[in-house]
């Protein structure tokens, strides 16, 4: 596996395999690489002949800057841990890479994002979208794995290409999870033992409230009960716990269409979110 830091260098990699005739696969990331991770990377394997993953971890989309400085760092330990996947390239950019002197275009998606995370964290997904717009088209690549886990993430990855006229398809992967249904992410890590206990509550009373919503029940009331439980798990707020279209995103007061149920909660201080089909 070659580790790139320039987007130059990249860009000739990138040359020799599209003139081989090779598909070219990206999986960009942030590093603290887990299994959730590492299952977009399997995803990347079967799509194309060659994965480049990225790590960058890419202050425009920070809103709080103490979460910038707390991100974990850990590039030697994800080297090791993609190491047996074959990987072809990790391209970790210094920041001038992406941000040179004087860079002043920001990329908007407009609709999706202004709401659910978009809403909590002002400045998040312009952050993230010029990024991936870069990261696509620094990688030319033909596909890209992003995981269910950020849904409204996903959803305006797959619009900005579209809208950008960026060859790059984008692939949806299901979240992977721990044995009690915890969404991996990497900020598990910074919960207590107590809170690592409470985790879970989220997911089961997301799966309890989807499974009466199924059964005809009304959403606004199974939601709003679904909230007060998680807080009486012992989480210190609900941020929101909705019901929405699963392709727009749009408001949803029954299941006509298919529909995705998502929540952000705080624990302590760290901030979870997780989503399920409905
Ligand atoms: P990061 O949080 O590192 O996530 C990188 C990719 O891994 C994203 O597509 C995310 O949805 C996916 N992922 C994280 N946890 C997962 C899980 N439990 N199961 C499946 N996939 C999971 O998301 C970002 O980085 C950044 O916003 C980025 C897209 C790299 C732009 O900076």
């Amino acid at each position: 596996m070659k580790i790139i830091r320039s987007k130059d260098a990249l860009r000739t990699l990138r040359r020799s395999w599209i003139f081989n005739g090779e598909r070219v696969a990206v999986v960009p990331t942030m590093g603290a690489l887990h299994a959730g991770h590492l299952s977009l990377v399997e995803e990347a394997k079967k799509q194309a002949d060659r994965v480049i993953v990225t790590i960058f971890v890419n202050p425009k989309q920070f809103n709080n800057p103490g979460d910038l400085d707390n991100y974990p760092r850990t590039e030697e330990d994800d080297a090791e841990k993609l190491a047996p996947y074959g990987v072809d390239a990790l391209y970790a950019p210094t920041p001038d890479q992406i941000y040179p002197e004087g860079f002043a275009t920001n990329v908007r998606v407009s609709g999706l994002t202004e709401d659910l995370e978009g809403a909590h964290r002002p400045g998040h997904f312009d952050g993230v979208a010029t990024v991936v717009s870069k990261l696509f088209l620094q990688s030319r690549a033909d596909v890209a794995c992003f995981g269910e886990k950020d849904y409204q993430q996903m959803l305006l990855v797959r619009r900005l290409s579209k809208d950008l006229d960026i060859e790059t398809e984008v692939i949806g992967c299901p979240t992977v999870r721990e044995e009690d249904g915890l969404a991996m992410s990497s900020r598990n890590v910074r919960l207590t033992p107590e809170e690592r206990a409470i985790a879970p509550a989220l997911k089961a009373e997301m799966d309890r409230a989807a499974d009466a919503i199924r059964r005809g029940a009304e959403p606004r009331v199974v939601l709003d009960s679904a909230k007060a439980q998680i807080e009486r798990a012992g989480y210190d707020a609900v941020e929101y716990l909705e019901m929405r279209d699963a392709e727009t995103l749009a408001p949803v007061k029954d299941l006509t269409r298919p529909a995705r149920l998502l929540a952000a909660a705080m624990l302590g201080d760290v901030r979870l979110i997780d989503n399920i089909a409905i």
